[in-house]
C-alpha cells in the first residue's frame, strides 16, 4: 500500500512484510503526520498476542499508555483483563489489543477525524498483517471509524452485537462497551459481563 509518495518513512512502515517488522518500524518512526505527535511521550503500536485470531481496537492511548508504549494498561486496561478473566479469557493470549490512533491526545480528548485520517493507514496494516477471525470494536470511536454504514448509533443498541462488512471479508465484527465507560458506570458491568459471554462463544465458533 502506498500513502503518499514524498512520505518514504511511512511507506516503508506500510510495505513492512511481517507483524513483528510493523511493530518495529512505526514504534520506532517517530511519526508526525499529525499534531498529536507534539505531545506524545511513545507511539502505542499494542499489547497481546500478535498470533491470535481477535483483534481488540480502542480509541487512543491514555497517560499510562504514552508513558509504558503499550496499549490498554491503566485503569480502562486492568477493569478490561480483569472482566476477559472472568469470562475465562486471557487479553494477553487471546487477543492484540490496539487503537484507533497511536498517540495520545491532550486530556484524552477523542481523537479528531483528521488525526484518525493519517493514522487508518496503520491500523490497516495491522488488520491485513494480524488477519483477525474476530475484530473487537471497544466503544464508539472504534466502531464510528472502522465501520462508515452505521451513520447515527447508539452503544446501548450496538454493544454485545456481531455483525460483518462488506470492507473486511472474513472477518467478525463484535461492539463491547469501552472499560472507560464501565468505569464512569458500574452499574453496565453485569451487561458488559454478558456481551463478554456472547463474544467468547462467538470467538469458540470461529476458532472450529
Ligand atoms: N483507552 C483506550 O481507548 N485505549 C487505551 O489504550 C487506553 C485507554
Amino acid at each position: 500500500m502506498q500513502f503518499d509518495l514524498f512520505d518514504s518513512k511511512t511507506n516503508e512502515i506500510l510495505d513492512a512484510k511481517n507483524y513483528a517488522e510493523f511493530k518495529k518500524l512505526l514504534a520506532e518512526s517517530n511519526c508526525t503526520k499529525c499534531s498529536l505527535s507534539e505531545n506524545r511521550k511513545h507511539i502505542v503500536v499494542d499489547r497481546g498476542n500478535p498470533e491470535a485470531k481477535v483483534l481488540m481496537v480502542g480509541e487512543a492511548p491514555g497517560e499510562n499508555e504514552d508513558i509504558q508504549a503499550k496499549a490498554f494498561v491503566g485503569r480502562a486496561g486492568q477493569l478490561l483483563d480483569q472482566m476477559m478473566q472472568e469470562a475465562g479469557m486471557d487479553s494477553n493470549r487471546d487477543a492484540l489489543i490496539a487503537n484507533v490512533v497511536k498517540c495520545r491526545p491532550p486530556e484524552n480528548r477523542a481523537p479528531k477525524q483528521e488525526e484518525v485520517d493519517q493514522c487508518f493507514p496503520f491500523l490497516k496494516k495491522q488488520i491485513s498483517l494480524i488477519a483477525p477471525e474476530v475484530i473487537v470494536l471497544l466503544g464508539g470511536t472504534a466502531l464510528k471509524h472502522l465501520v462508515h454504514n452505521k451513520g447515527e448509533f447508539s452503544m446501548e443498541k450496538e454493544a454485545g452485537k456481531a455483525f460483518t462488512h462488506p470492507d473486511y471479508p472474513g472477518t467478525q465484527f463484535f461492539v463491547l462497551y469501552h472499560p472507560a465507560f464501565i468505569l464512569r458506570d458500574p452499574r453496565k458491568k453485569p451487561v458488559m459481563a454478558t456481551h463478554l459471554q456472547i463474544l467468547k462463544e462467538l470467538i469458540s465458533r470461529v476458532k472450529s
